[in-house]
């Protein structure tokens, strides 16, 4: 099995349909709108932000956390990662009636126990909420600034692109990058090409969320390439959300073949009927990708990792073949 490492994951978006059916239970909740026959159902992106944010709300103690983050690191590892980064939100968890840093030590501590079990090393990715309005996105870089957890390695937006200037979450990256956090942005999935731009020449992350819409702009495909930008790309995600009408014509093969670092992802697995495991099975078949290539994209992935020196050092290692 070719090694696999993740960039981007949303945690309350990993939970499968039967753990939020069990945590429903628990909290004595119907959640018939969003589960129907053991899946996820939803028509389009506002529904599934509505179906994620009613099974985040059902995540309310650390120890469902801790929990949660166990299920989704060991579901990767057996999809055969070494390595996983998964995005946090402080604003579910407060919704849920959990604090930040009970939040982040409870999916810590499912970390712990997930490596304990598989080996598996992960990271976090402290993310705001963009339509949840650039208060809310301040607060969390303040606290993914502040939080010094050891996992907890960047700092990142996810949500609506469509909402808001991205000129007025400048301050948000700004505390972020100065305590020295990784960033990623999500940009180019329901914003074109614009938008990526914008979030390159305003945030300055190293890494941007999908990305893909960029092929819109051939100027702009080169910028990334240049500038060694890495693009967190989930193609299973962009099919269901209807980005793009078939992988035949998504564009990571285009973007692949003009020198842009691309790396596979799984988004919100169960909400896409995907895994990291599919991910890499449909660059396979869909984008005809080779074993050599599949590690190229685990390669970069770990090279663009938020995580520290060594240890990607030792990532990078398992990832050449064993000598004699
Ligand atoms: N939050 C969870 N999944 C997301 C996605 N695909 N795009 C933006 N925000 C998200
Ligand atoms: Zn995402």
């Amino acid at each position: 099995m070719v090694p696999k490492a993740e960039l981007h994951c949303h945690i309350e978006g990993a939970a499968s349909p039967d753990l939020v059916v069990k945590q429903a239970q628990k909290y004595g909740k119907d959640l018939s709108a969003f589960i129907r026959n053991g899946v996820f159902v939803w028509d389009d992106f506002t529904g599934f932000l509505q179906a994620y944010d009613a099974a985040a709300e059902l995540f309310r103690t650390e120890d469902d956390y801790a929990r949660l983050a166990e299920h989704h690191l060991s579901n990767v590892a057996r999809d055969g990662a070494i390595y996983a980064e998964f995005f946090t939100s402080p604003d579910h968890a407060r919704r849920a009636g959990l604090s930040p840093e009970a939040y982040t030590d409870a999916l810590g501590e499912g970390m712990k126990r997930a490596k304990a079990k598989t080996g598996i090393e992960s990271r976090m990715i402290v993310t705001g909420v963009r339509h949840f309005g650039v208060e809310s996105v301040e607060a969390a870089a303040r606290f993914a600034a502040r939080c010094r957890h050891p996992l907890v390695a960047g700092f990142g937006m996810a949500g609506d692109e469509r909402f808001g200037d991205i000129e007025d979450y400048v301050r948000a990256f700004d505390f972020a990058r100065e305590a020295g956090l990784g960033l990623t942005v999500h940009a180019g999935e329901f914003g074109g090409w614009e938008s990526v731009q914008a979030a390159l020449d305003h945030l300055r992350p190293s890494r941007i969320g999908h990305g893909v819409r960029a092929i819109e702009s051939a100027d702009l495909v080169k910028r990334i390439a240049a500038e060694g930008i890495v693009l967190e790309c989930c193609p299973g995600s962009n099919i269901a959300l209807g980005m793009f009408d078939s992988f035949a014509n998504h564009p990571l093969p285009a973007l692949r073949r003009a020198g842009v670092k691309v790396t596979l992802n799984s988004d919100d697995p169960p909400h896409f009927q995907t895994s990291l495991a599919r991910e890499y099975e449909i660059a396979r078949t869909e984008f005809q990708l080779d074993d050599k290539a599949l590690l190229g994209i685990t390669r970069t992935a770990i090279e663009a990792a938020f995580v520290d020196r060594k240890t990607k050092a030792e990532l990078l290692a398992r990832l050449e073949p064993k000598r004699r």
